[in-house]
C-alpha cells in the first residue's frame, strides 16, 4: 500500500469559482492569476480548465513558456516584466503580454527591435510601493509607449495593498490616484484582485485579476470561501497510519511540548512539513478523521502529525484524513499556523500527489 497522502483537486470548482467572478464583475474581462503553480494547484491542469477566462496571468516568463509548450494559446501576461532583452523578444514571439514596472523595462522595449507586437500594462504605483512607475510619470510613460510601433495596446494598471480590508479608506485612496492619475490617458484599466472583487466595485474596471478566489479561498481575514459563495479546489487527504494509548501526563512528540492531560487514544496522520503542512501549526488546528474535527496536538515532524482522537473513541488505522479542503476551509488551519491560505497552498511539496477530478 502507497502513502495516502495525495491533493484532490476539483477542475468543478474551479470553473464554478470563475462563474463566480463572473457573477460579481459582470463587465469586465478575467485576467486568472495561474502564477506560483496555480497557486500550487497545477500550472497546465489549471489552466486547461480556465479555457473561459480572457487570459492568464503568470510571475515570470518561465511560466509562460511552460504553458506555451502546453500547447495553451490563450493571451498570457507577466505580472513583473520582462528581465532583459533575451526574454522580450521571446514573449513577443510568443504573444505574452508584458508588465512596464519601471523605467529600465520602457528603455528596454524602446531599444529592442521587436518582430512581433506586444501589449504591455503599464503598472503604476498607487501606494502598495512594490512594483510601478510614480503617479508623475505615468503621462510620459503612455506617450513613450504610444510611439513605438510593435507596442499593440497599453493596458494601465495599479495593485491595491489592503484591498482584503473591507473599509476602503486605503483602497479608495488607491483607486482615487490612480483615477486622478490616468485621467484622459486611453486604454484598458485594471485594478482589482479577489479581495477587490469581491469588496470594492468601483475597481472592477475592464480587466480584473483573481488569484486567490479562483482557487475557492476567501481573501478576507474574516470569512471562509464558502462564505463568498467559493467552493474549495483543493482536498488535501491522508489516513491515520497508527494509534496509540497514552497515559495522562505523557508527552507527545518532539520536545514532548504537548502533554496528555488524560489517558487517551493518539492518532497519527501521514502528513508532515516534508509535504508542506506548516510546522507551526499549534496544537488545536483542526484536522478532519472520517468527517469528524479533532485537535492536532503536538509539533508538526516531517511527514507525520499527531491527532486527539478523544471525541473518536471508534477511530481505526487507515480511516481517512482531511487536512483542509472539502468540510475543512484551509483559512482555519492556515490561522492555526499564524498563516495564509494562499502560503499553504503554494508550499506543498512535490512529494504530494495531486489527482484531478472532473477535467
Ligand atoms: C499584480 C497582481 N494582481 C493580482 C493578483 C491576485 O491576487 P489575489 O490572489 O489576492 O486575487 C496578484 C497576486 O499576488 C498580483 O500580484
Amino acid at each position: 500500500m502507497s502513502r495516502p497522502l495525495r491533493a484532490e483537486i476539483d477542475l468543478e470548482a474551479l470553473r464554478a469559482n470563475l462563474r463566480r467572478v463572473r457573477v460579481v464583475a459582470p463587465r469586465s474581462r478575467v485576467m486568472a492569476v495561474i502564477k506560483a503553480n496555480a497557486y500550487g494547484h497545477g500550472l497546465v491542469p489549471v489552466a486547461r480548465t480556465l479555457a473561459d477566462a480572457d487570459g492568464l496571468a503568470v510571475a515570470c516568463l518561465d511560466e509562460a513558456l511552460a504553458l506555451r509548450d502546453a500547447g495553451i494559446d490563450p493571451p498570457i501576461l507577466l505580472l513583473e516584466g520582462c528581465l532583459d532583452q533575451a526574454e522580450l523578444i521571446e514573449a513577443a514571439r510568443q504573444g505574452v503580454s508584458t508588465v512596464v514596472h519601471c523605467e529600465a523595462q520602457l528603455s528596454m522595449l524602446e531599444q529592442t527591435r521587436l518582430t512581433h507586437p506586444i501589449t504591455v500594462w503599464l503598472k503604476i504605483n498607487t501606494g502598495m510601493n512594490r512594483l510601478g512607475i510614480a503617479p508623475d510619470l505615468a503621462r510620459v510613460f503612455h506617450a513613450r509607449l504610444a510611439a513605438l510601433s510593435a507596442v499593440r495596446t497599453t493596458v494601465l494598471m495599479t495593485h491595491l495593498s489592503s484591498a482584503d480590508d473591507r473599509d476602503a479608506t486605503v483602497t479608495g485612496r488607491q483607486t482615487g490616484c490612480f483615477d486622478e492619475t490616468i485621467a484622459g490617458l486611453g486604454g484598458p484599466q485594471s485594478i482589482a484582485n479577489s479581495a477587490a472583487i469581491l469588496a470594492h466595485p468601483d475597481t472592477h474596471r475592464d480587466w480584473i485579476r483573481p488569484g486567490i478566489m479562483l482557487y475557492g479561498s476567501s481573501p478576507f481575514p474574516d470569512s471562509v470561501g464558502g462564505d463568498e459563495g467559493l467552493t474549495a479546489v483543493m482536498t488535501l487527504r491522508s489516513a491515520l497510519i497508527a494509534i496509540r494509548d497514552c497515559r495522562a501526563g505523557e508527552a507527545v512528540g518532539y520536545g514532548g511540548a504537548w502533554r496528555c492531560p488524560e489517558d487517551m487514544r493518539i492518532g497519527v496522520v501521514a502528513i508532515g512539513y516534508g509535504d508542506g503542512y506548516p510546522r507551526h501549526a499549534r496544537p488545536g488546528t483542526p484536522v478532519l478523521i472520517n468527517g469528524h474535527r479533532v485537535q492536532l496536538v503536538g509539533r508538526v515532524s516531517m511527514d507525520m502529525i499527531t491527532v486527539d482522537l478523544r471525541s473518536l473513541p471508534d477511530a481505526a488505522v487507515g480511516d481517512g484524513a482531511v487536512l483542509w479542503g472539502r468540510g475543512l476551509p484551509i483559512e482555519e488551519v492556515a490561522e492555526g499556523a499564524d498563516t495564509i491560505s494562499y502560503e499553504l497552498f503554494c508550499r506543498l511539496t512535490r512529494r504530494v500527489p495531486m489527482r484531478y477530478r472532473n477535467a
